[in-house]
């Protein structure tokens, strides 16, 4: 079992005791040149990278960190992100059985008391204020700030953890939300219109209250990935990352806005969003591969800068996938999959292929056991939290294996008679999809690639896959070496 990190520094130190961490000397440009780099880098399955020497900064830079299989497990202390998945599915059943004993009951109780020691714990001293800058003090000129790509509208704070509360229930929140850079102390707030930070800025707003943020770049790798998670909101992220490291994270209170941040940050930002205001944020180059469009986002004023001495900025780089995001999306798959089965228990996997950049698409295999089932799932997918901007939903057999996009493929092409087996539904889109006519609204599709039943219209006979019998496949590996082939070959 791989230990808890405290930081940064101490998944830096496990990723280069196994080799999968590169240095780099030379003195490279966070304009553009780190994103060349890492690019060909990331493409090619390669190491997270940790650039010492950036142009305009006594900052190094840690990017690529989360950005394979191997490292996005290690990041979260497991050998295989599934482990995650199997420990939310004890949870889930890890309740009172009713009409239970005493003795039933006492048997919860450690597991009660193992989950309270998740919860975040307030400390007083912090690394992550060891240097405190205010005011004109503050600057983030001094960060290595990334321009990413050419039309980039400037420089971007790309793995922001952006911490906000709701002003309603006192409930916090933290969300990654890109930082366009306008000027030394001011940023745009990218948080989309259906996620829980614009959730709180529209209750401030309701309460004309200014709305206080803290931005933390760094933490533990676990609190890094639970600010993209998919939480309700309501849900502390620093609850569910104590839950993913099995240990609480600390936090500290920020020095000037009513906030806690994480005590073993790197860097955090502290400031507040105007109600009133909004300013022109973008072109980005995205996810998608394509530039998100330019749109009106709410600004954010800082008014302190904390920082370790040591301080490594991390940051990311996104374009046409696979990039390194499509693994923080990927452990999304697995760990929240054992939730979408206590919803929907005929659900076998789930695939969201990483050309789909999360959101656009969706495999999922069901164990059908009545007509239209396959209908039914989409229509709760589309129901789910962030999963409502699925663009595309595959349904297929439960013996259909959903991480092989040619299967999947084959069964869609051989198995859909379309008027039939394609749905299509109007309702919310990501904001970054920019191929419906309206911003954030427009349709979805579902595909009902399973084999259709006669009460689901279809009277003919469904014919038998095409299989070898056993006993000839036995045969055949038996004599294989006898007709000149060799075991490679087979
Ligand atoms: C690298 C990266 C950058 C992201 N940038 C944004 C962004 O700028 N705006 C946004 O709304 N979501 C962005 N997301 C997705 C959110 O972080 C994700 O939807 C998260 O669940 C939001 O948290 P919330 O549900 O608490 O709002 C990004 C995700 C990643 C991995």
């Amino acid at each position: 079992m791989i230990a808890v990190y405290q930081d940064l520094h101490d998944y830096i130190s496990v990723l280069e005791k196994r080799g999968l961490l590169k240095r780099i000397k030379a003195e490279v440009d966070p304009v553009l040149e780190i994103t060349e780099i890492t690019d060909r880098v990331s493409k090619r399955g390669g190491p997270a990278l940790l650039f010492e020497k950036v142009k305009g900064s006594s900052c190094p830079v840690l990017i690529n960190a989360f950005g394979s299989f191997e490292r996005m497990a290690l990041s979260l202390g497991v050998d295989n992100l599934d482990q995650i998945g199997a420990r939310i599915s004890e949870l889930l059943q890890l309740q009172d059985i009713p009409g239970g004993g005493l003795l039933d009951k006492l048997k919860v109780l450690p597991r009660l008391a193992e989950i309270a020691s998740w919860a975040p714990k307030l400390v007083k001293n912090a690394p992550c204020q060891e240097v405190v800058a205010y005011d004109k003090d503050a600057s983030l000129d001094d960060l290595p700030i990334l321009q990413c790509w050419p039309e980039d509208g400037g420089r971007y704070i790309t793995l922001p953890l952006v911490i906000t509360k709701d002003p309603l229930t006192g409930a916090r929140n933290m969300g990654m939300y890109r930082l366009q850079v306008f000027d030394e102390r001011t940023t745009g707030m990218h948080w989309h219109i259906h996620k829980n930070g614009a959730e709180n800025f529209r209750s401030c707003r309701k309460l004309g209250r200014r709305m206080e943020v803290a931005v933390s770049l760094g933490g533990d790798p676990a609190t890094i990935y639970a600010a993209t998670a998919p939480l309700p909101h309501g849900l502390d992220e620093m609850l569910f990352a104590g839950f993913l490291r099995k240990q609480a994270v600390e936090m500290v209170k920020c020095k000037t806005v009513d906030l806690e941040a994480p005590a073993y940050a790197e860097i955090v930002l502290e400031g507040y969003v105007d109600l009133d205001e909004q300013r022109r944020e973008g072109p980005f180059g995205d996810h998608t591969g394509y530039y998100s469009l330019t749109d009106l986002y709410p600004v954010f004023h800082i008014n302190c800068i904390t920082r370790r001495r040591d301080a490594v900025y991390p940051a990311t780089v996104v374009g046409k996938p696979p990039m390194e995001d499509c693994f923080l999306g990927k452990a999304t798959e697995r760990i929240f999959l054992p939730l979408l089965k206590m919803f929907m228990p005929e659900i076998v996997d789930i695939n969201l292929p990483l050309e789909g950049v999360f959101h656009n698409c969706a495999v999922i295999s069901i164990k059908k056991r009545y007509a239209g089932q396959a209908k039914k799932v989409m229509c709760a997918v589309w129901g789910m939290g962030q999963m409502m901007f699925t663009k595309m939903i595959i349904i297929v057999d439960e013996h259909v294996d959903v991480q092989d996009m040619s299967e999947v493929w084959w069964r869609v092409y051989n198995n859909t008679d379309p008027k039939r087996d394609f749905m299509t539904v109007d309702g919310p889109l990501e904001v970054l999809d920019h191929s419906s006519s309206l911003p954030a609204y427009g349709s979805k599709v579902g595909i009902d690639a399973t084999k259709k039943w006669p009460e689901e219209g279809h009277q003919r006979e469904w014919p038998a896959e095409i299989a070898m019998s056993e006993e000839i496949k036995e045969l055949v590996t038996s004599r294989w070496r006898e007709y000149g082939f060799t075991d490679e070959d087979r």
